[in-house]
Order: structure tokens, then C-alpha cells, then sequence
């Protein structure tokens, strides 16, 4: 009886992880060094970083944290990352190519729909 139970378990946990539309990782909490700054140091610290970043904007490790999260951006006189609020996020408009604030980034290529969703839901 309590092994039938466990696997009932077991399986109403899968079943529900399976048809969550966000992804299997949906609840874990996201950790900005972890599962943030890679996707930085891949594909914007090559701009975004040394001594005179590409939009006033260092991504580098360490740093970039400070320097996104409700800071004003310079140029759009918006916040870079509003906290909770991706669409009032310069960087969020920028990833997914809105076309608000100015163009794409990164310029060339794009970021994957999983990096795009990961960078939303740490924004909220
Ligand atoms: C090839 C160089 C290059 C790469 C790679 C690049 N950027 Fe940029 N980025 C720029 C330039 C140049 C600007 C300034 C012009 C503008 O605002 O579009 C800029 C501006 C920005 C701004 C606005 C900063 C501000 O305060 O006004 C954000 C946010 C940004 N980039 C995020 C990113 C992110 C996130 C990545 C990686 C996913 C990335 N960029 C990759 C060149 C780059």
C-alpha cells in the first residue's frame, strides 16, 4: 500500500512536471551567477567589457550585476533592468529585438528562446 502510494507519487510529479509549459525548471530559483553572467560572458562581455564597454554598459563577472539592476541607462533615460518588470527592462527589449531602444543584442545573431525565458523570469 505504501509503495503503491509512493509511485502514485512519484508519478502525479512527472505527469505535472511534463506539462508545465515553461520548462522543467520552472520553481527552481534562478541564481544570477550561475545561471545569469554565462550567458554574458558568451555572448556580450566581448562589447560590454574591457575599459571602454560598448554603451557605457561592463557585463563583465562581478560587476555587471551592479551595473544593470535599476540603473538608469544614459542614453534611453530608462532603467537597463527594472526589477519585476521585464517590459519596462531596457536589456529585455534589447534581447527580443522590440525595437524601442534602439537595435538588437547581441547585433549579430540572437540569444536562444531558453536564454530569452531564463533572463525574463530572473528579471521578475
Ligand atoms: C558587437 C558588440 C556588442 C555585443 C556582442 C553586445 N552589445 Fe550591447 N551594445 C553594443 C553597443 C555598440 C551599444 C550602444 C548602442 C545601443 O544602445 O544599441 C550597446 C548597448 C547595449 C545596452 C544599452 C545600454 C545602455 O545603458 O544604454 C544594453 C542593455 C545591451 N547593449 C545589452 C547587451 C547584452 C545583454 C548583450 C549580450 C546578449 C549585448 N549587449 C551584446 C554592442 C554590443
Amino acid at each position: 500500500m505504501v509503495r503503491a502510494l509512493l509511485i502514485f507519487g512519484i508519478l502525479l510529479i512527472s505527469c505535472k512536471k511534463e506539462t508545465t509549459p515553461t520548462g522543467p525548471d520552472t520553481g527552481d530559483s534562478i541564481n544570477y551567477d550561475r545561471d545569469i553572467q554565462p550567458i554574458w560572458n558568451r555572448n556580450c562581455t566581448s562589447c560590454h567589457g574591457g575599459s571602454s564597454p560598448s554603451g557605457g554598459l561592463d557585463l563583465s563577472a562581478g560587476v555587471s550585476y551592479s551595473n544593470l539592476v535599476n540603473v538608469i541607462s544614459p542614453t534611453y533615460n530608462v532603467w537597463r533592468v527594472r526589477s519585476g518588470k521585464p517590459d519596462s527592462s531596457v536589456l529585455y527589449h534589447k534581447i527580443i529585438n522590440s525595437g524601442r531602444y534602439g537595435g538588437k543584442m547581441p547585433p549579430s545573431g540572437s540569444l536562444s528562446s531558453d536564454e530569452i525565458n531564463l533572463i525574463k523570469r530572473w528579471i521578475e
